[in-house]
């Protein structure tokens, strides 16, 4: 017997009928981006392994646990990339964009890959719009970005989404801070998970995240990052949260908001879907202002967001009506026996001129060919004669009219 193949575990197809809300997804996203100054970038859907180690962070799950990495036949160990800002920072740096204007606003989208446990709206490939804007410090950077994701999920339609937002400080302050909460989550270490316990060195923001009882409520009593910020740090994150308000978005401080990435500095934010289940996050992001310079770069303040795309879509298709329904459009050519030979060059005439056009291509008798021509969404169908002459027929109202079928393309031309 052969062996059945199916799409890898965590990966799917998208079919035919699916593909519409996501490429709206990304035409919503290019309109909006492009409006505001930003400009697409393409980057390689795999980079040396370091990169990502050393951008995104040895102590995160992304680079423990659910990297797909690789040898390449010379022995160099490549990444399926599992997220685009680190990319786009060393493409920054690798053409000198430093010498353009800043901040060097930049966009993309595409496959990211994540060897997670799957569940709904989570995959080991997924889709992301990113939209990075570096060489610029100013609040302006970080409420630009959160303005431009609110309007690409407003366009989108998008209901029952908030905005969580938060800020770390900069490296040094987040440094003692850690300390401090590794004290904290020390003297009561016995309440704590395992998972939260193992990685209190590595990474004890973690603490937050987890849904653990005995964890949970050693989190309540810590200390909280939003109290210990730098005075600059502080008013930086007053700054960001006055436009937010100014430009009347809604936004609740998160002051546990980790984000599963190191590179983060100041500004961070998510955006939840409360329709989706457990993986409600369908975007999120904030400033990285350290993360140039940990590439080999110099000193380069950094703020950017990137959308799930998987999830926006299942989001979407959770909304009864969100979809308007397909508009009848172009023409099927019906034709039999010697007339068939006329239809595949009349079909190819109309496509020319830029009409949506089918014909059959199976042999089907007429009534064959009018279904077919219904699945085909037409809005007409062009019925060809013996006598050579063509009965166009309404698809929806079924009114009929004879015409020479050399004037079809006139006819459907014109509105
Ligand atoms: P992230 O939060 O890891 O951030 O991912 C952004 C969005 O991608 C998430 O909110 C989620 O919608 C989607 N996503 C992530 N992982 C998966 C998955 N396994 N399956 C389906 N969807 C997923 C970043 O990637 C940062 N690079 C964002 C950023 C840009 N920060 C600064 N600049």
């Amino acid at each position: 017997m052969s062996e059945k193949f199916k799409a890898p575990r965590g990966t799917f197809d998208v079919l035919p009928e699916d593909t519409r809300v996501r490429h709206r997804i990304v035409e919503v996203s290019s309109r909006v981006l492009e409006t505001a100054g930003y400009r697409r970038i393409g980057l390689p859907i795999f980079e040396e392994t370091a990169l990502f180690a050393r951008g995104v962070g040895e102590s995160t799950d992304i680079v423990q646990k659910q990297m797909f990495t690789f040898e390449d036949q010379g022995g160099r160990s490549l990444t399926l990339r599992p997220e685009a800002t680190a990319s786009v920072c060393r493409a920054y740096l690798e053409h000198g964009m430093q010498k353009l204007a800043q901040p060097v606003k930049l966009w993309t989208d595409g496959p990211f890959f994540r060897h997670e446990r799957p569940q709904a709206g989570r995959y080991r490939q997924f889709n992301q719009v990113d939209a990075e804007s570096i060489g610029s410090d100013s609040p302006l950077v970080d409420v630009e970005l959160i303005l431009l994701a609110n309007d690409v999920i407003a366009d989108l339609g998008v209901e029952g989404v908030r905005l969580k937002l938060g800020s770390l400080g900069t490296l040094a302050t987040r440094a003692a801070y850690l300390d401090e909460l590794r004290d904290h989550l020390r003297s009561r270490e016995s309440e704590l998970s395992e998972d939260v316990r193992n990685r209190l060195d590595a990474n004890p923001l973690r603490a937050f995240d987890a849904d653990h009882e005995g964890t949970r409520a050693v989190t309540a009593d810590a200390p909280s990052l939003l109290d210990r910020l730098d005075p600059e740090d502080a008013e930086h994150f007053d700054a960001v949260r006055g436009e937010l308000d100014r430009n009347g978005v809604a936004y609740e401080i998160d002051p546990t908001l980790v984000r599963g990435l190191d590179y983060y500095t100041r500004t961070v934010f998510e955006f939840d879907c409360e329709r989706l289940g457990a993986q409600s996050g369908i975007g999120g992001g904030g400033r990285y202002d350290g993360l140039l310079e940990q590439l080999g770069g110099p000193p380069t303040p950094a703020c950017g967001w990137a959308l799930g795309v998987d999830r926006i879509a299942l989001a979407l298709a959770q909304q009864a009506g969100a979809e308007p329904d397909v508009e009848r459009r172009g023409v099927f050519v019906v034709a039999e026996g010697d007339d068939r030979k006329r239809a595949l060059a009349l079909v190819t005439e109309l496509r020319r001129a830029g009409i949506r056009a089918d014909l059959d291509l199976a042999g089907r008798a007429l009534k064959g060919q009018m279904k077919q021509a219904d699945r085909f969404g037409a809005r007409h169908a062009a019925i060809l004669d013996a006598d050579r002459k063509a009965t166009l027929r309404d698809m929806t109202s079924g009114e009929e009219r004879e015409l020479d079928p050399a004037t079809l393309v006139e006819t459907l031309s014109s509105p």
